[in-house]
């Protein structure tokens, strides 16, 4: 009997997803020795030493902006990941790996690639919203316009879906951690404050939001004071995270504009009416539907579980591997996908 699993490589983490659950996650990192480039940690071991390394060690994402950065580094990750879920008892595994819409097919080899070496045998590569419109149930014999917003650690992955295809896609490098980004900055330049990234997304997290609270709410972080070198304790509002993270959440919203408007007009028409679905973790952050909602003037629907919206639309479309054939997927392991 052939395993079925499906992958989401993301910027952030990886997510393996077999017989209907989550079998593991785990951020992409890894943390490797600085001379000779062997990994010492992987996963959330990993993460937990960025920014506390000694000299010997650096901290690798080798996943950027949804696509392979470090292949060798990929490749030995996502062994140790599925040597972790599954141990040596799997066999012959059908997989459908997912990356952002708009890569190049470089990019989806590089990824079929890296999951044939991790030990699949039988790989579909598929781009995220088509995964995540596979996992919505939405009704592909009808012309329809569909849009679907991934908003992940390192993409925004914005699609038109019709017919089952894709008819208008880009794949923008402002997401999630642009946020974290903007809140370091602006602790360094209003406290003189170096925090972070894990400090960073701490406070994205508790406080940060996409419109203005109506009851302010504060966390108290720490950091090292810029001059003095020694660790320092600040408390920051919500107010100020709303002003630190607006310039990115207005590109993201721009960037949905862009897409809507390269769409075919029916298209649009048929959005307008149905609402748009948005998915990734970083759909979660406070606010954001609104935000984007009154943006752009349409309904906006999370989906429930944004964070794994993606691989379990993958593991639907191998149950139904007539879901890719009717959207006419040319990629070479669709035969097999059908073969038991
Ligand atoms: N409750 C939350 N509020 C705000 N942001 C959140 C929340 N939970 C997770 N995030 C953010 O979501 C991002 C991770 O989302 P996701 O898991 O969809 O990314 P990914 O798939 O690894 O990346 P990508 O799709 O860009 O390659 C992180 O930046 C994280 O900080
Ligand atoms: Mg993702």
């Amino acid at each position: 009997m052939a395993t079925d699993i499906g992958i989401d490589l993301g910027s952030s983490k990886t997510v393996l997803f077999s017989s209907s659950k989550v079998v593991l996650e785990q951020p992409n990192v890894v943390t490797v020795d600085s001379e000779t480039w062997e990994p010492v940690y992987f996963g959330e071991k990993a993460k937990q030493t960025l920014g506390r390394t000694p000299e010997s060690l650096v901290c690798v994402s080798p996943i950027e902006h949804g696509a392979i950065a470090d292949y060798d580094l990929t490749e030995m990750m996502l062994k140790n990941y599925m040597k972790q879920a599954f141990g040596n008892r799997i066999m012959r595994p059908r997989i459908i790996a997912t990356l952002p819409a708009g890569l190049t097919e470089l990019q989806h080899h590089s990824l079929s690639n890296v999951v044939e070496a991790a030990g699949g045998r039988n790989v579909t590569v598929i781009e995220a919203p088509l995964a995540i419109a596979f996992g919505l149930g939405l009704d592909f014999s009808k012309p329809r316009g569909t849009l679907i917003v991934d908003i992940g650690a390192g993409t925004t992955d914005i699609a038109v879906i019709s017919l089952g295809g894709i008819a208008a896609c880009e794949s923008f490098k402002t997401a999630s951690s642009d946020l974290d980004a903007q809140i370091m900055r602006h602790i360094r330049r209003e406290y003189n404050v170096e925090i972070g990234p894990l400090t960073a997304e701490m406070i994205k997290i508790k406080i940060g939001s996409a419109i203005k609270r109506e009851v302010e709410i504060a966390v108290i972080a720490k950091g090292r004071n810029v001059f003095s070198g020694l660790p320092e304790s600040f408390e920051i509002s919500s107010g100020e995270v709303y002003e630190a993270i607006k310039e990115p959440i207005d590109t993201i919203c721009g960037a949905i504009r862009q897409v809507l408007n390269k769409t075919d007009p029916d298209l649009v028409s048929d959005i307008t009416e149905d609402g748009m679905y948005l998915a990734g973790g970083g759909a979660l952050l406070y606010g954001l539907t609104e935000r984007i909602s009154r943006y752009l003037g349409i309904q906006v629907r999370l989906l429930e579980d944004p964070t794994h919206s993606v691989v379990k639309g993958a593991a639907v479309a191998l149950k139904n591997p007539q879901l890719l054939k009717n959207v006419d997927y040319q990629l070479r392991s669709i035969k097999e996908l059908t073969v038991e």
